[in-house]
């Protein structure tokens, strides 16, 4: 509260991972360099016991000292030593390499989705504007802008889930749920999707989800990023982004408006809602519903809209 604030340095997975690999490495390599000098030490040693001290003088298997076999037996145990470090145990290992790999790629492709979604909001600013134009000319708008909304319900610790489960029952929320995505587009997470026992009547799913064959029953439309998503329902007027945690995380910067029950208690979640940024946003209602018989905890129903 008074004075700085310590920042405890964090150190990630992957770097923990480089720096006990790293040292582990030098380990090896010492390793390796005093068997070298021991090598060199000990050929010293067993050629002056043949040669200066006499010993085993007269045993010459094949008419070569035998101090020599000796010599070439540990020299052939050091080079399988000197290839176990540097070619049987590279650094961090083929799988490790993989895993950067894949990280990257995916990293380059949220990237690539991002990227295609900044110019998907542009051809809606474009097609807004042209819709202001056409409507000052008296022409026809073309093509009507959608309301990207997103619906959750959240606690006040921003908890919306555990264990692919909702955390609550608030009839009423569900109510509200029901009718304002009736006869509409519903985007999801493949998670939250598999959380449903079968997809909500009069309501066109859009799923996201990186698998490639993912199946599902008739009717549902099965896409490989949130781009794509907004896509497919860009002829509905109001598509809903319904969740879960990763899907909201990514949609928020996309959404003009937030559709949110504020549930006014803590609880203990492995998924959240991402903070409301209230330079961002600006509230236009606020309802306020008291605990009863069918609600056990109050809550209120809030809606956002994007600055502009
Ligand atoms: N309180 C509320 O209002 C509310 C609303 C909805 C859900 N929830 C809760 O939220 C929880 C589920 O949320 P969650 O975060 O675990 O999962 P989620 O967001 O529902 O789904 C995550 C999945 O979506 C797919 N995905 C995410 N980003 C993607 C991208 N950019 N491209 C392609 N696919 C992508 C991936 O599917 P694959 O793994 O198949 O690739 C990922 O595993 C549950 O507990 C649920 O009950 C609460």
């Amino acid at each position: 509260m008074f004075g700085k604030k310590k920042t405890i340095p964090t150190i990630d997975k992957d770097q923990l991972e480089l720096i006990e690999a790293a040292q582990k490495r030098i380990k090896q390599k010492k390793r390796l360099y005093t068997h070298f000098v021991t090598l060199l030490i000990g050929s010293v040693f067993l050629i002056i016991t043949n040669t200066v001290l006499g010993i085993g003088k007269e045993f010459n298997p094949f008419g070569v000292n035998w101090f020599v076999y000796a010599i070439f037996i540990w020299l052939f145990i050091f080079i399988f030593h000197f290839f176990n470090v540097f070619v049987n145990h590279k650094f961090m290992g083929k799988d490790w390499e993989k895993k950067q790999l894949d990280k990257l790629v995916l990293k380059q492709q949220e990237q690539l989705e991002k990227l295609k979604l900044g110019l998907l909001n542009n051809e809606h600013a474009v097609t807004e504007t042209k819709v202001n134009k056409d409507q000052k000319t008296d022409k026809k708008p073309k093509i009507k802008k959608t309301e990207l909304t997103i619906i959750v319900a959240a606690a006040e610790n921003d908890a919306i889930g555990l264990g692919n489960k909702l955390i609550w029952h608030l009839s009423d929320d569900l109510k509200r749920f029901k009718n304002l995505t009736n006869g509409h587009h519903i985007i999801m997470g493949r998670k939250t999707f598999e959380s449903f026992p079968k997809p909500l009547p009069n309501r066109t799913h859009i799923v996201i989800t990186r698998q490639k064959n993912y199946i599902v029953p008739e009717g549902v439309v099965v896409v490989n990023n949130l781009h794509d998503a907004i896509d497919a329902a860009k002829n509905d007027s109001q598509p809903f982004i319904i969740g879960g945690g990763e899907i909201y995380k990514q949609a928020i910067t996309f959404a003009d408006k937030i559709e949110l029950t504020r549930v006014h208690h803590h609880f203990e979640a492995d998924t959240f809602f991402p903070e409301i940024d209230a330079t961002l946003w600006k509230e236009i209602s606020n309802t306020f519903h008291k605990k009863d018989a069918n609600h056990d905890y109050e809550f209120s129903f809030l809606t956002y809209i994007k600055n502009t």
